[in-house]
């Protein structure tokens, strides 16, 4: 090894100075191998985080990440391979929805996501509430289940972005997480490792997600397309609203079910509108349709038809879950304990404190609050109330499930605090706000931001 210090490197960046390729080299491949302790690399981590990092030092970051392990070429099997990536919400269920949906549509899903993340959740917790469910498959039995079934989802592997894989782990846990380098990284990283073709990423703005202002969530989404398209990667992406908890449930397995009930049909506009948008630029990068309008009329198709549904129950099989979940929800987790939160008044939703109800979630045992913590899948929430519904004095807000009746109280209290009713009416949010490409960004009709 050369003789790099990693002192002199988190010294430059805490100067705002810039890394060159080869000093990020020497962090990311030290940091994966052990060699770069947590505490030299969350130092380096947290300056990143508060001196950013340029263009060029984001690619080089995304580059050593990738290739920090293996990176797939999966051109043996036929046709266009696409995967979306979220930047993290509450209650963001979608994946679970859209890759057996766009995998029905034809397209090869090759999704790699990650655990929850700070007040968020995360999509490989949600699917490990499943019994048996493995999300730590080889690389073999990966591209094997993408080939026959068209979509499997695991997590960062040994293999796939190691290097992700220790780094999301260690920002989870030390306030490093929202910062544009590196989420940029952390996502792209991934991504690119999985050998998909096109990417659509879901770039969530407001209360509840990482990026609270809309120019920093215009800056990830063009951050995003932007090192995307340096790896000769198609991507767009979907600015949508996180001012409220995204469908109704706040949990593990209560989040599977609504993504089941989405998948028979019955699901909460919100969460349908999100999917679809998503789901429709996903055809139209895999040229499986040739409008946004057309994509999504095949999306609602291959709904009605049960065959979305028939991709989910068959990936819960081949990857170790018991696939009569999907018909028997009794067989999934549950908590031992149910409350109601109650409106103490009469009027309109004003507004939803979406970090508060994260941060709830985490500590009821949704997510983890140590690197060790062991998550207990069955607790959540139910947000009964949305913004802009009208609520009546005594009627329920939410609902927690909880298997800690002293934890389960306190989070009622939280709930009740996250919401702030007022007398006058107030209009829904929408969805779907901006759309970010090559060209820029545009907001999109109805958008509610300024
Ligand atoms: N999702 C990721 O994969 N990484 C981040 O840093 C944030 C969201």
């Amino acid at each position: 090894m050369c003789a790099m210090q990693m002192y002199e490197l988190i010294g430059k960046k805490r100067d705002k100075k810039r890394l060159s390729k080869e000093e990020i080299e020497y962090f990311v491949s030290g940091y994966t191998k052990g060699i770069v302790p947590d505490y030299q690399a969350s130092a380096l981590l947290m300056a990143i985080f508060l001196n950013g990092m340029d263009t060029e030092e984001i690619f080089n970051l995304t580059s050593s990440m990738m290739r920090s392990g293996e990176v797939l070429d999966l051109s043996s099997i036929p046709g266009v391979k696409v995967d979306k990536h979220s930047t993290g919400g509450v209650g963001d269920k979608v994946s679970l929805i859209l890759a057996p949906l766009v995998a029905a549509c034809g397209l090869t899903v090759p999704m790699i996501s990650g655990r929850g993340l700070g007040h968020t959740g995360g999509t490989l917790d949600k699917l490990e509430s499943i019994p048996g469910f493995e999300t730590n498959l080889s690389l073999e039995s990966f591209v094997k289940n993408l080939s026959d079934v068209g979509l499997c989802m695991i997590g960062q592997t040994k293999e796939i972005a190691p290097a992700d894989r220790k780094l999301y782990a260690l920002r989870d846990v030390t306030g490093t997480v929202n910062s544009i380098p590196l989420i940029s990284a952390s996502i792209l990283s991934k991504k690119l490792a999985e050998g998909t073709d096109a990417l659509v990423f879901d770039v969530k703005l407001g209360n509840g997600a990482f990026m609270q202002k809309r120019k920093e969530a215009i800056l990830l989404a063009k951050s995003l397309i932007q090192i995307a398209g340096r790896f000769k990667k198609k991507a767009v992406a979907l600015i949508t609203d996180m001012n409220e908890p995204l469908g109704e449930a706040v949990g593990n397995s209560i989040e599977v079910i609504e993504a089941v009930q989405a998948l028979k049909g019955k699901w909460p506009e919100d969460l349908r509108d999100v999917t679809l948008a998503l789901g429709a630029h996903m055809l139209v990068l895999g040229r499986k349709a040739k409008s946004l309008k057309q994509a999504e009329k095949k999306l609602e198709e291959r709904l009605e038809s049960g065959e979305a549904l028939d991709k989910f129950r068959q990936m819960v099989k081949r990857q170790g879950g018991n696939p009569k979940v999907v018909d028997d929800y009794r067989l999934l987790p549950w908590a031992k304990h149910k409350m109601t939160v109650e409106s103490e008044q009469t009027g309109y939703v004003k507004s939803i404190d979406t970090l508060k109800i994260g941060l709830s979630a985490v500590k009821l045992g949704a997510g983890r609050e140590r690197l060790d913590s062991k998550i207990d899948y069955g607790v959540g929430f139910l947000i009964k109330k949305k913004v802009g519904d009208r609520v009546k004095k005594g009627e329920s807000l939410a609902i927690v499930f909880c298997n800690d009746l002293k934890k389960g109280r306190w989070a009622k209290r939280e709930i009740e605090q996250a919401y702030q009713i007022g007398k006058k009416k107030t209009n829904r949010l929408k969805k779907i706000l901006f759309l970010v490409d090559e060209k820029g960004a545009r907001k999109l009709a109805g958008s509610s931001w300024p």
